[in-house]
């Protein structure tokens, strides 16, 4: 109320003297809409408060990026004052968010409300697993509704904003961010980064529970060379059409408010000053009004990168790129006003920038209350609630792949057994909410322990073997990871002999996937690789329970170890979810959404790889596509999990009526073929045998889940159309190229049956 009644306030007398350029002039405020909105406050601008709209700061104590060299709380609040900001990160709890908002509303000239991002990534205060975990559901419904969860908490806490779904497909599990996506492949992230999206902001985002999402990061970085973080991109024109821009594009179509850049360049361009992402492809392209953020000082970067001499060259680049908002550069507030007044920038590209922004707000409803989000019941009800612990549970166990299970070991008997748990990461109650959980709390994880220690039929010997890392484990800090310290190794070899099965609970800590977080090692970290083969000398029947946010190379444990269930991070209630699973009260689903290497030499590897001209061995020598010292083939292929059940595929059959509605319909039968209940996933790739471009020997075009009971059956039916059966050709033209294709059909990219097709 206050709020408007302050603009109008400002408005008419603004007009008195301007009655023609003005909108307010013939109208009420409740009469326009909002681009003549927009055009009247614009109107009321200074050059500096445009820029302030485009000026993103950070909080005041936690930091998600290098800390920044200017601004400290001081100058932050008199920016605030001065109508110099247009939206905080990293602020958060109704308290905190009300007051920086109370400053720009109540104390700035313009009274114009900010935005409040943050990177709810996988939930806010409780956490579901982490994205790729997730994805190994397949499950879109629950991904969706873990995304409106994630909305619900952090919404009833101020954020109207955030910094998530990353849509970045990547096919090098060296670089630590491929835990914030959706693996490597383009379809399916696409319907996730739907599914995130239609989760984030509902159905219509002026309800105070839903939130702007954020697609990022656009584009290229999950191509960073060698998998190395921040590193160069260099991509042909063909991958980046087919392979990373298709979960951006899906984003835009549904809806997604903002987009933001990313920190890597992208064929000698640094993303933040790419005019061609930015404008010729997002805004002109697609059509894109609403806004891009820069990355956390990726502006400034500009300078580090070598494309710019100073923040003024970078704020040129930024804003002529198309990049709105600058987050934490300091690059706009410096030196775009006086661009802008020495007529050095256009002040139409600012007017734009700022109109972007705008319009976000308005459809926010922050106009109309900009206290909407954030009301401390709201807080301390909604935030932690136990149906939101159920729903992040059932996520969880949709999110464990079974990667093995030799000689039936799992599920576990519930009563007799004696039962070995060892690992440090069992008893860790921190590591499982992975990397971004910012608003949680420190050892609020079940753990694997607690979970196991439910089920009272058996005995449970826990030890913690050697410890993973040293020290503290922080965001900002690299983890120190332990090489040298035995203690606790010999008590749990012992531990394990004496078991009936032996739990290990072995993997990545939290800390060591996510941002920053590159490895050149994808194997067990630490001493853990050793001390399963010390357990296993003593006892085979060991069930692996692996927690990684990233594919590993375990050649070993796959060649030795009988049981394997990949657990991830798997958030809040991770013992649960494991425990439940191990037991068999839950009967896994999981599909991996990234191919496991055999060794991070393999790097990058991923299932729809192109043919070569040379894919196999023919004449028994040397010169054909392969590696000389491992199997060319993957450890784990994409798509692939286990059920305590099987399934088996069969009546394949395939209606072309391309040539006259195009359309390709395919229907096959899923059996369950074993004796308990069980959910499939199960899919549809394609191969265009010859293009014009060389062509994927298989891509994922189809799914779907089902679940059947003990010797049920169903018919599955898939339709695939143009938007399946084409490409970008050279061209950048999107076409379906007529000739031969295949059809395969399975539980996994290493598909059971196949059809030809002509079209
Ligand atoms: C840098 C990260 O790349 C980005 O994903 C994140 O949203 C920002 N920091 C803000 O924390």
């Amino acid at each position: 109320m206050f709020l408007k009644n302050k603009l109008f306030a400002l408005l008419i007398i603004s007009v008195l003297g301007h009655i023609n350029q003005n909108v307010y002039a013939q109208s009420k405020p409740s009469e326009l809409n909002t681009e003549q909105k927009i055009d009247a406050l614009l109107a009321l601008m200074t050059v500096e408060e445009k820029v302030g709209q485009l000026n993103l700061y950070n909080g005041f104590w936690n930091v998600t990026g290098p800390a920044p060299e200017h601004g400290g709380a001081a100058t932050k609040y008199k920016h605030l004052k001065n109508g110099w900001v247009g939206a905080m990160l990293n602020v958060r709890g109704t308290e905190e968010v009300n007051k920086v908002q109370r400053i720009a509303v109540e104390e700035s000239r313009l009274g114009i409300p900010l935005l409040i991002g943050f990177d709810v990534i996988h939930g806010y205060k409780t956490l579901s697993p982490i994205p790729l975990a997730e994805s190994a559901s397949w499950d879109l419904k629950a991904i969706e509704a873990s995304a409106r969860i994630a909305a619900i908490e952090a919404s009833s806490a101020g954020i109207n904003w955030t910094f998530a779904p990353m849509v970045d497909v990547s096919r090098d599990a060296r670089w630590g961010r491929v835990m914030e996506g959706a693996g490597e492949d383009p379809f399916l992230g696409s319907l996730i980064a739907i599914a995130r999206v239609n989760g984030f902001q509902g159905d219509d985002l002026t309800d105070a529970n839903t939130i702007a999402a954020c697609a990022k990061h656009f584009a290229g970085y999950g191509f960073a060379e060698a998998g190395k973080e921040y590193n160069t991109v260099d991509v042909g024109l063909s991958t980046l059409y087919n392979t990373i821009l298709p979960p951006f594009k899906a984003a835009q179509e549904a809806g997604v408010k903002t987009f933001m850049n990313s920190f890597n360049d992208l064929n000698g361009i640094p993303v933040t000053a790419s005019e061609f992402l930015q404008r010729d492809i997002l805004k002109n392209g697609w059509d894109f009004n609403g806004f891009v953020v820069s990355d956390w000082a990726s502006m400034n970067e500009l300078i580090a990168w070598g494309v710019a001499k100073d923040k003024k060259e970078a704020a040129k680049l930024a804003i002529t790129a198309g990049s709105d908002m600058d987050m934490e550069g300091h690059v706009y507030i410096k030196a775009l006003a006086d661009l802008i007044n020495e007529g050095t920038v256009d002040v139409q590209l600012l007017n734009d920038a700022v109109r972007r922004i705008l319009r976000v707000k308005y459809e926010l409803g922050l106009f109309d209350n900009p206290y909407r989000y954030g009301n401390k019941r709201d807080e301390e009800k909604r935030t932690g609630s136990q149906s939101h612990r159920e729903s992040v549970l059932d996520m969880a166990k949709k999110s464990i792949v079974l990667l093995k299970n030799e000689g039936d070991l799992l599920p576990l008997k519930k009563k007799g057994q004696r039962i070995a748990l060892i690992g440090d990461l069992a008893n860790d109650k921190s590591s499982p909410l992975g990397s971004w959980r910012l608003a949680s709390d420190d050892e609020t994880a079940v753990s694997v322990l607690e979970g196991m220690q439910k089920y009272k039929g058996n005995t449970l010997n826990f030890s913690n073997g050697p410890e993973v890392f040293k020290g503290t484990s922080t965001f900002l800090k690299e983890l120190d990871i332990n090489t040298t310290d035995y203690s606790g190794f010999e008590e749990a070899v012992e531990t394990a002999k004496n078991a009936d099965v032996v739990v290990m609970v072995l993997g990545e800590h939290g800390f060591q996937s996510g941002e920053g977080r590159s490895r050149t090692n994808l194997e067990l970290p630490g001493l853990q690789q050793e001390l399963l083969q010390k357990v296993y000398e003593v006892n085979q029947n060991i069930v692996l329970v692996l927690n990684n946010g990233r594919p590993l190379a375990i050649t070993w444990a796959a060649e030795h170890i009988p049981a394997i269930v990949e657990a991830w991070q798997l958030g809040t209630e991770t013992g649960n979810a494991v425990a439940q699973v191990l037991y068999g009260d839950y009967n896994p689903s999981g599909k991996l959404p990234m191919t496991f290497p055999r060794n991070v030499g393999q790097m990058p590897i991923y299932y729809n790889y192109k043919n070569t001209g040379r894919p196999i061995d023919k004449d028994n020598n040397v010169f054909y596509s392969h590696y000389s010292d491992v199997d060319k083939t993957p450890l784990f292929v994409f798509g692939h999990g286990l059920s305590y059940t099987t399934f088996s595929y069969s009546n394949l059959s395939v209606s072309n009526t391309y040539k006259t509605n195009k359309e390709i319909t395919v229907s096959f039968d899923v059996k369950n073929a074993g004796e308990v209940t069980g959910k499939e996933v199960a899919q549809l790739y394609i191969r265009d045998l010859v293009g014009s471009v060389s062509r994927p020997v298989k891509e994922l075009k189809g799914f779907e889940l089902v679940e059947l009971e003990a010797g049920e059956s169903k018919r599955i039916t898939i339709k695939l159309t143009e938007k399946e059966l084409g490409f970008y050709n050279n061209k950048q033209e999107f076409k379906v190229e007529s000739g031969d294709f295949k059809i395969f059909v399975g539980g996994s990219s290493e598909t059971v049956l196949e059809a030809d097709i002509e079209l």
